[in-house]
């Protein structure tokens, strides 16, 4: 296994991400975990992330010096090159000339970190600070015209820094640099398989929930979907199951979860289906600023299932299908707050529990649908689109009403039914159409119409932290376009999203 130090970067487990990738075992520890601790561990290598501090600040986090004599190879990133250099003996200071984004950096082949990587190559830079003058021992072996010491390496003790982020999409050859660093420096095989963590989590929520008694808030989404099915293998009818159709749901949405996990579906575990599309309509009236919306759905949900708890009563555990990007995005990690996620956290005051699972904490999207496949859970739920735990709340600018949820659903059904039919609903990270606040003049038939303009949005990610633009064919655009505007009453336009994350968010609130 691999471990990776948190010195507070924003990619600390895309980092993670990237090793399991490479099918090499990977955890996330703080900087300052201990030093037995991390022997006892016996990783066969650690990475040390980026992060916000200047290496010279009063404050800085910094590893143990120790940790450089274990013999365990060491990969720093940015900050942690940083530290690695200043901690030896370099020189780290302010960069005359701060790099950020897309920049070409040289490299040395013979170094083993990048011996199949082209000579000049694109990285992800993002620092102010860079390493002026790398340790007596070590190597340069990157730099730019700005940067004298991109790259360094002491080989004889398995020490090796990059300013850039290999871990990013950005970094072209990146994923090339890690698997160097994990089997050509650390050594390792590379035989570990998501099955493996199917398993393990299987096997350890037995043991830890014995014959306790499990709640799981279910939103028929792949997350939470995912979490249930890992449940109810582990513990099967010690588990309860409850899914609030809040109203906001993709078209017949209820209905088909109902189908899935209800009495009628393949899986052992206790359903329980809360209608409660009134109360929440109700309580969004007249409501237009999206934190707040998302706020009150969040609260709504956290009532209507306190009700239900009640009806329950205490349960062992509550079970939350949160997965990382809503952990940092939340500003739960050390990164600023973007959106408050719906998913995390509000549930635990109202129900009477001993502890949280939340079993898919450390994976990404892409990773739950692998767990999702290894669990034989059908491929048409695990590749179903993702979608945000306020629904359709976010993606109606301003104010909601049943009226606007109607509109959305039949447009969003329109979209996903001849993208299905285009073939392209596996390729596209998430689509879906949003309802804008606009109104416009068009003209139908002979009469005028002033009605909503429906914006549809199609983006390809892999870890929905960042995001292009998908170039759906004008043709496939343009006929969804002309169905919407037909079919769905209160619509005369519809455009189409061009904007990247960044700068945009995928969601539209
Ligand atoms: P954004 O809009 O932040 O979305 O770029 C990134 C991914 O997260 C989903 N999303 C949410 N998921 N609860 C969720 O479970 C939420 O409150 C929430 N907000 C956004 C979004 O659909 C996309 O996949």
């Amino acid at each position: 296994m691999i471990i990776v130090l948190d010195f507070g970067g924003q990619y600390n487990q895309l980092i993670a991400r990237r090793v399991r990738e490479c099918n090499v075992y990977c955890e996330v520890h703080p900087y300052s975990m201990d030093l037995e601790a991390i022997k006892a561990m016996n990783p066969k290598g650690i990475i040390f992330t980026g992060g916000p501090n200047s290496v010279y600040g009063d404050d800085s986090p910094r590893c143990r010096q120790e940790l450089f004599d274990l013999g365990i190879p060491i990969l720093g990133i940015c900050y942690g090159s940083q530290l690695m250099a200043y901690m030896l003996g370099g020189k780290v200071e302010t960069a005359p000339v701060s790099e950020y984004g897309k920049t070409e950096v040289e490299v040395d082949n013979t170094s083993v970190l990048f011996g199949d990587v082209s000579a000049k190559t694109i990285c992800w830079m993002s620092h102010t600070d860079y390493i002026a003058a790398a340790p007596a021992d070590f190597r340069v072996v990157a730099h730019t015209p700005v940067c004298p010491v991109a790259a360094m390496e002491c080989p004889d003790r398995g020490l090796y820094a990059v300013q850039f982020h290999p871990e990013v999409m950005h970094t072209q050859e990146g994923m090339k640099m890690l698997s160097n660093f994990v089997y050509k420096v650390c050594g390792c095989r590379g035989d570990w398989k998501m099955g493996s963590f199917v398993e393990e989590t299987i096997k350890a929520l037995r043991e830890k929930i014995g014959d306790g008694k499990v709640l799981c808030a279910l939103s028929g989404g792949v997350d939470s979907s995912v979490a249930a099915v890992l449940l109810s293998k582990a513990i099967g009818k010690q588990l309860t199951c409850v899914f609030v159709d809040h109203g906001l749901l993709r078209k017949n949405e209820g209905d088909e979860v109902e189908a899935v996990f209800g009495p009628n579906g393949p899986y052992e575990l206790n359903f329980i289906r809360v209608n409660a599309q009134e109360r929440y309509y109700k309580k969004l009236e007249g409501i237009t600023e999206p934190e707040n919306k998302r706020k009150i759905i969040g609260e709504e949900f956290i009532r209507v299932f306190e009700e239900e708890a009640k009806k329950i009563g205490a349960v062992d555990y509550l079970v939350q299908g949160t997965i990382y990007p809503d952990v940092i995005e939340s500003g739960l990690g050390k990164s600023a707050v973007i959106k408050s996620h719906h998913n995390v956290g509000g549930l635990p005051s109202v129900v009477d529990f001993k502890e949280i699972i939340e079993p898919l904490r450390l994976l990404f999207k892409d990773e739950v649908r692998k767990a999702g496949l290894e669990l034989g859970i059908p491929e048409y739920l695990v590749f179903r689109q993702p979608f945000p735990g306020p629904g359709l709340g976010i993606r109606i600018i301003g104010e909601v009403t049943a009226e606007k949820v109607r509109i959305v659903q039949e447009a969003d059904a329109i979209y996903r039914e001849e993208i299905a039919k285009a073939g392209l609903d596996r390729c596209v990270g998430q689509y879906f159409a949003a309802l804008t606040n606009m109104r416009s003049v068009g003209v139908m038939g002979d009469g005028r119409t002033y009605d909503y303009a429906v914006a549809l949005r199609a983006v390809n990610t892999s870890d929905f932290m960042t995001a292009d633009v998908s170039e759906i064919p004008f043709s496939v655009l343009t006929h969804v376009a002309n169905r919407i505007v037909n079919e769905v009453k209160g619509v005369n336009r519809v455009m189409y999203d061009l904007t990247s994350k960044p700068p945009g968010t995928i969601e539209f609130e």
